[in-house]
This record gives C-alpha cells, structure tokens and sequence, in this order.
C-alpha cells in the first residue's frame, strides 16, 4: 500500500516508518523537522520506499500536491506537539499544529477523497493518532479508561489533542470521511527525544546529573514500548471507521518505581564509583494540574482485533537504556542547542 504518514520522523512514527517500508509498502513521510524530529529517519531512503517531504500538515498546498501525486491508500496522522511541559509554557504551538494542523489535514484530505472513484472512495482510511490523556486523570482504584470514557482533558497538551479528535470525529459524522483514531498510553523505547521522562531519566544519571521528579514521584502511568504499536497497522486494517480504540501496555507503574528501575538497570551493567545512581533523585516542584493516573482498558482492541503488547516492562526498559548507552552519537545530536535551552527552561530553579 502507498501511506502518507505524518510526523514520521518523530519517536514512533519513526518506528511505524521503519516497519511498513520493510513490510513492502510506500511511505511518504510529511514532517515539519520540529526540535523532535530527526533527520536520520529522514535521510534513510530504505531502497526507495520512503519519501521524505519536509513541510507542515497544516501546508493545504503541499498536502493536497502530495495526495494528486501518491494517490494513497491511507493517511496515518502522528504529527503533533506532543510534550505536556512545553504546552504549559506555550499553548498556542500546540493549537496550531495539533488543532488547526489537524483540520486542515483532515479539509484538505476530505476534499481529495471526495473525487476518488467509489472503489478507491470505500477502501480509503485516515488514522489519527491520539493519547489517553484525553480522559483526564485516574485516581487509585479507579477502573481503566475505556472507549466510553468521557473526555476530560487538564492540559495544554490534552486539550489539543481532544480538540483535534472531537474534529476527526465531526470529519466522519458530518462528511462520512473513513476515520479511526487510536488513544494510546505512554510509549517507550530507542529513539524517544530525552525531554520524555525515561530517556530524560537515563542521559542525566550518565552525565551524573539530578533525576528530577515531579512532585512525590507516586504518579502512574500506564507504558508500552513503541514495537508494540503495530496495534496502528491492526487498526488501520481492520478497525471500523468512526469508531474509537485504547491501546495500552498493561504496565502501570509509579514515576519512581521507573525512575528506581532504570538506577538498577544502570548500576548493573556501568556501576558508577561515585555510588548507586538512585543517590541523584531530587524531587523537584511538581508539574501543575499533573494528571495523578492513566490506566487503559484495551479490551476491545483485544477482543474485535486480536491485538496484545508482547513486551513487559521490565525487559522493554532494560534494552532501552542499553540502547541509550550504544547509541551516543544519536545522543549528543539531538542534545544540541535547542535540548540544552528546554533543560534550561523547565529545570533550573525548579
Ligand atoms: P514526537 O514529538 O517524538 O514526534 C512528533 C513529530 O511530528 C516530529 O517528527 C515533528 O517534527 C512532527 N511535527 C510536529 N509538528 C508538525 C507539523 N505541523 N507538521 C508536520 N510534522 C510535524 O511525538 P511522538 O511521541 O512520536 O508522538 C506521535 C503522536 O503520538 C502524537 O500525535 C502524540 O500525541 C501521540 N501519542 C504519543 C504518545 C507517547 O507516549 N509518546 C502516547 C500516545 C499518543
Ligand atoms: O499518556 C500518553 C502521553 O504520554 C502522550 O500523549 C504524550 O505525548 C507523552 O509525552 C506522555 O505524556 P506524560 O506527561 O505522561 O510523559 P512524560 O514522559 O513527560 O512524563 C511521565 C511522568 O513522569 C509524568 O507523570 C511526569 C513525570 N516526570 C516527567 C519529566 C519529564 C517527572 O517526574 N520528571 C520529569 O522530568
């Protein structure tokens, strides 16, 4: 299949490129090369299958160009602002590419598929990837998000992506347009930029910094490692449009029991003399309106899809950090100039 993927040269549409173009299908890659996007997926030519177009979903232009051009069979939309601090600093980058980026995405692809032959019309898909932030926060005991959850958004961040799925869901009510969107828990693993708290965690206890946590460090989150996300292709194929799906890892854990497990991992395999890394754990003034917990119910991901995560936490973290420790030039590139004014930003003081 020919896929527009969008915003695959960040944390895990990177990953979704890489699978579908050694999968055999076309990919053409639109990504606007924000701080969090890497070049390196971007200059991989993957024997052709891969197209990559620097530019913003929100480009009507460019985006209607590429879809007379590639005539493709699906749009898998992972472009985003996607880190909940930086949206507290600065909510208005995050209106524009998660809400008004979407919907010109969704104007601009509604109006291409309109004119396509009926066959071509039917078998038409548009994903739109979206978190389970959207639910709001989840307190001890509480019952899993599930499809039905009422959206309850405390972010910037969340409020965005909510914006942009209440459009999605309008897209397919009002003009019939194929849409499916994907609500997702934290993902995890190789190439996450280090803004996110466990490469964050990881690069600092190296460079024998302090490991900031937010607060008590008792927030949980629910992780999935980002090779676990061939639950996008399930849905794509065989999700039903209009509808809705949690994906999740199965893996609640508290912020310090992460920040705990990675210290362990680290111990083990390049023990420091100064002492155990834990040692560096420094609770720092705690994020505000910091969702206490998320928890997904994946059930019917499940049950309608035959989907499962494969990874346990434990295991998926310990070759996270190790791909940490191997990957140092990957490191010190995106630790350039605009990673060392964030750190400034969001921790000195803190
Ligand atoms: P990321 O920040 O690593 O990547 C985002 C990518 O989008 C970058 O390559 C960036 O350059 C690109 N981009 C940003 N604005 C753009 C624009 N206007 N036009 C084109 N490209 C643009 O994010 P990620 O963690 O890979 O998340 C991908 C998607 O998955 C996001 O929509 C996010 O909301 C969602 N999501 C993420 C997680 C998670 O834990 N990381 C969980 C659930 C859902
Ligand atoms: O739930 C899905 C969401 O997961 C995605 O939609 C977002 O794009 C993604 O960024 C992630 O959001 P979180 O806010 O949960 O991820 P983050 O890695 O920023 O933080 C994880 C937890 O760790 C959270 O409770 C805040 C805490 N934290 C984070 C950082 C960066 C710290 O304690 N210290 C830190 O320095």
């Amino acid at each position: 299949a020919t896929l527009l993927v969008t915003g695959g040269a960040g944390f895990i549409g990177s990953c979704y490129v890489l699978a579908r173009c050694t999968a055999g299908d076309t990919i053409i890659n639109l990504d606007k090369l924000t701080y969090s996007g890497n070049l390196e997926i971007a200059s991989a030519n993957m024997q052709f299958s891969h197209i990559f177009v620097h530019g913003d979903i929100g480009n009507e232009e460019l985006v209607e160009y590429l879809l007379k051009i590639y005539q493709p069979d699906a749009i898998v939309n992972f472009a985003a602002e996607s880190h909940v601090d930086r949206s507290i600093i600065d909510p208005e980058a995050f209106v524009r590419t998660n809400v008004l980026g979407t919907c010109t995405l969704l104007r601009t692809a509604k109006a291409w598929w309109n004119e396509l032959a009926a066959d071509r019309k039917d078998a038409f898909r548009f994903l739109h990837v979206s978190t389970d932030e959207v639910f709001g926060a989840l307190q001890p005991g509480d019952p899993a998000f599930t499809e039905t959850t009422p959206y309850s958004p405390n972010s910037p961040y969340s409020a965005s992506k909510a914006a942009s799925d209440h459009f999605v869901r309008a897209f397919y009510e009002t003009y019939g347009f194929p849409a499916l969107i994907t609500n997702c828990s934290n993902n995890y693993g190789p190439r996450q930029f280090p803004e996110k708290l466990i490469p964050l965690v990881t690069l600092n206890a190296l460079a024998r910094k302090t490991l900031p946590v937010y607060g008590t460090g008792s927030n949980i989150r629910d992780w999935l490692h980002v090779e676990d996300m061939p639950a996008i292709q399930r849905v794509l194929e065989a999700g039903k449009t209009g509808q809705t799906y949690n994906i999740g890892g199965n893996s609640e854990r508290t912020n310090l029991q992460v920040v705990h497990g990675i210290c362990d991992v680290l111990d083990a395999v390049c023990p420091s003399a100064e002492g155990p890394y834990a040692a560096l754990v420094k609770f720092v003034t705690d994020r505000p309106g910091h969702d206490f917990r998320y928890a997904i119910n994946a059930r019917k991901l499940s049950s309608e899809l035959g989907w499962h995560p494969t990874h346990t936490f434990e295991e998926g973290l310990r070759d996270t950090v190790l791909w940490y420790l191997n990957n140092k030039i990957w490191v010190e590139n995106v630790q350039s100039g605009d990673y060392r004014n964030w750190m400034q930003t969001n921790y000195v003081g803190r």
